[in-house]
């Protein structure tokens, strides 16, 4: 399995002025896996990715991201982690902005002792594969919007990451565009095997995937108190291994460590429920970057 989280808790702030923004949630991500993330704004959507990605740590709960405790990790083990395990796709690209798309998306590989001449190699044959072999030397301000999102995908894939997170990747995108993009990532998924997490505020975007999280206010409502929403069985599970096993409706199994909600073998004891103490790994960049262009 990519990951399991049990009971996550991230409150940002402190005092009286403090968000409790994920109210314990639990899932599990299986290797293959491609689950849409769905709700209203403000209902804990990005810091639940963020959480899932290793940018940022809860401030309770459990977290397992291919099969190490993130609570066990020092921050350059969770960047390392981070770097060997997941690939990230934001709404906004954040690409460097004078950096050729070849330079882009060879940058993750730096952290690994590569030579710059592989390196390189390595994040042409990337481009290549999401349709940009011709955009080499390009820089982001001389890409159309597309373009530009395929080179972040590019940059998330270089490193063979495992799981792929994708927060509303096409949101900055028109329609046709945005569907080019979301085809090319559900190529991946099959093609690849590259478990597969999106945020999406499209409905029909969410029905595609194998399985719907849906949130609302720091929580994960069931996909069967959704109206609408998409129950696991209805869809075709594709190649991707168990997928169904994280919705937690699957009584058959009470002691699978790999179940939803209830499972919580391992809680992590008594270190305080509240923003106390780690509060702030600040995620710098993390959530704000918006105003991307
Ligand atoms: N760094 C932060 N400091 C304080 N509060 C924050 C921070 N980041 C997010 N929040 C709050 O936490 C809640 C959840 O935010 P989050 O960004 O996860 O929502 P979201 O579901 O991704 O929304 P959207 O669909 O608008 O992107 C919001 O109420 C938000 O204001
Ligand atoms: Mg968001």
């Amino acid at each position: 399995m990519a990951i399991e989280a049990v009971d996550l808790v991230r409150a940002y702030g402190l005092g009286g002025a403090s968000v409790t923004a994920l109210r314990g949630v639990s899932l599990a991500i299986a290797a293959g896996d491609y689950v849409a993330v769905v709700g209203p704004s403000g209902s804990g959507k990005s810091t639940l990715m963020h959480l899932l990605g290793g940018l940022d740590r809860p401030t309770a709960g459990r977290l397992v991201i291919g099969g190490r405790d993130v609570a066990a990790l020092d921050a350059a083990e969770l960047a390392r982690l981070r770097n060997e395990t997941i690939g990230f796709v934001f709404q906004s690209f954040h690409l460097l902005p004078r950096t050729s798309a070849v330079d882009n998306v060879a940058l993750p590989l730096v952290y690994r002792g590569i030579s710059g001449r592989r390196r390189r190699d390595l994040a042409a044959a990337v481009l290549g594969r999401v349709g940009l072999g011709h955009r080499l030397d390009h820089r982001p301000n001389q890409l159309s919007g597309g373009e530009q999102q395929r080179v972040a995908i590019a940059r998330a894939l270089v490193t063979d990451p495992v799981l792929l997170l994708a927060d509303e990747p096409t949101g900055n995108l028109d329609s046709t565009t945005g569907e080019s993009v979301l085809t090319l990532l559900e190529e991946l998924n099959v093609d690849s095997g590259v478990a597969l997490v999106l945020v999406t505020h499209d409905r029909e975007v969410a029905a595609r995937a194998h399985r719907q999280i849906v949130m609302r206010d720091g929580r994960i409502v069931t996909p069967a108190a959704v109206p609408g929403a998409r129950r696991p069985e209805i869809v075709d599970p594709a190649p991707s291994a168990e997928p169904r096993r994280a919705s937690g409706s699957d009584s058959g199994h009470p002691s699978g460590g790999s179940g939803g909600a209830a499972g919580a073998t391992g809680r992590r004891g008594g270190s305080g429920d509240g923003p106390g103490s780690g509060g702030g790994p600040g995620q710098s960049g993390g959530s704000g970057p918006g105003s991307g262009s």
